[in-house]
């Protein structure tokens, strides 16, 4: 094994010469002896010795302990000082060093070498801790960021099976409107050929069709950032947010005998009069505002629709209800909004209650996933701070999400 270097930092030659003999009896190599500050510092530099021994008192301005703090700065060697004085103030100072040990001269070559070796001990196990946690320090920013990704791709591939669902329904949405414009081009041609079409005509004919673009153009607008996941954090009126989703389902949900409500349960809310077909779901006023990533608040609530539509089909199939029912209920807590989805499917078995939102669980077998909901506790829990949880009601299954109001 390599010998441990010591450096002598000493004004007085006799001692330094004596510890330099004793410290080479007892095996170590001293890499120099010098008598100031400065030369310390230096030597420290050059010569990396393993210890060194630091006398208080030396020549020129700079003492030992401005030297060992100089060298603390820069370089990781651990310092002994050596004093012929245990003077308080001296001490205090030393103790903002942090040495790795203190000698009262005279001492023992004993007490020398027990010093040394503490020295070495503790700056060893020192250095293997810091290498341990940076180490662990390493490992948790990993473990982080790969499950940041994973979340993140379970998010995008949830995002993914969401867009077959929304394809289905911007499609059913366009149909009745795309029929109607085809409806007007072709009685246009019949109008021209029996000459019918006069100025009146035209602009009926025009007012009509726009009607219905505007119509197919905000079913398109409300999604058209579904897929972009939102880069920061937006206030949003969570009514109209709502309202987006439960829109572009209605239709068909009710074609497959299931009926969407959705209520405002404030005491100031009013209901504002409809602007489309869709009577049942137009917008109640003053709507709530929330903080949080819209696109994503979107998803979850066509998640929990979807997961909703699925169970109630598979009931009224079975015969237990004629009739499909999911409500959405929106009410005011004391700075937060709860959203209540309560549907008529019957309830989630109480053996699976505790799973429901654990990756990849599903009772669908191949046609599911398993990470619809999972996916929406990652975005309302670790992203938009609020919760959400399910449990059985009367008639089926109640999925509530509470957030914090915004109060901006
Ligand atoms: N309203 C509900 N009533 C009863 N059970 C439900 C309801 N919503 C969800 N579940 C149960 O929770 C499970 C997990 O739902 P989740 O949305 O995470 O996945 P999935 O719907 O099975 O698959 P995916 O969403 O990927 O298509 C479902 O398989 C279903 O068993
Ligand atoms: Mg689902």
């Amino acid at each position: 094994m390599d010998k441990k270097s010591v450096l002598i930092v000493e004004d007085e030659f006799i001692i330094a010469n004596s510890i330099k003999m004793a410290l080479q009896d007892m095996g170590y190599a001293v890499t120099a002896i010098v008598s100031s500050g400065r030369q310390a510092v230096e030597l420290a530099q050059t010569g990396s010795p393993d210890v060194i021994l630091m006398d208080i008192l030396l020549k020129g301005r700079m003492d030992g302990i401005e030297a060992a703090r100089m060298i603390r700065e820069d370089y990781d060697i651990p310092i002994i000082f050596l004093t012929s004085h245990a003077n308080e103030s001296l001490l205090e100072r030393a103790k903002l060093t942090e040495p790795f040990g203190y000698l009262l001269k005279p001492f023992q070559d004993k007490e020398l070498q027990t010093n040394i070796e503490m020295a070495l001990y503790r700056h060893d196990m020192e250095n293997r801790l810091k290498e341990l946690n940076r180490t662990l320090e390493n490992r948790v920013k990993e473990e982080t960021e790969i499950s940041r990704q994973k979340d993140y791709l379970l998010i995008q591939q949830s995002k993914m099976a969401s867009m077959g669902e929304m394809i289905v329904a911007i499609g059913h949405q366009w149909r009745q409107p795309l029929n109607a414009v085809a409806l007007y081009v072709q009685d246009a041609r019949d109008a021209f050929d029996s000459g019918e079409l006069d100025k009146a005509y035209m602009s009926e004919m025009v007012e009509g069709t726009l009607r219905q673009v505007t119509f197919m153009s905000n079913t398109i607008n409300d999604f058209t950032n579904f897929f972009r996941p939102s880069k920061k954090k937006t206030p949003f009126n969570i009514n109209i947010a709502i309202k987006e989703v439960v829109n572009l389902v209605y239709d068909l949900f009710k074609k497959a005998g299931i009926e969407i409500t959705f209520s405002c349960i404030y005491p100031e809310a009013v209901r504002k009069p409809c602007e489309n077909q869709m009577k049942d779901i137009c917008i109640c006023e003053p709507g709530l505002i929330v903080e949080g990533f819209k696109n994503e608040f979107k998803q979850v609530i066509l998640n929990i629709l979807c997961n909703a539509r699925d169970v109630v089909i598979g009931h009224k199939d079975m015969g237990f209800i004629s009739e499909g029912e999911i409500s959405v209920e929106l009410s005011k807590l004391a700075g937060m909004v709860k959203i209540e989805i309560k549907d008529n499917g019957g309830g989630i078995p109480a053996e699976f209650i505790d799973k429901l939102f654990e990756p990849y669980f599903t009772t669908k077998g191949a046609k599911g996933t398993g990470i619809g909901l999972y996916m929406s506790k990652v975005i309302i829990e670790s992203n938009m701070g609020g919760r959400i949880y399910a449990v059985n009601g009367e008639k089926g299954a109640v999925f509530t999400i509470e957030l914090n109001r915004f109060n901006g």
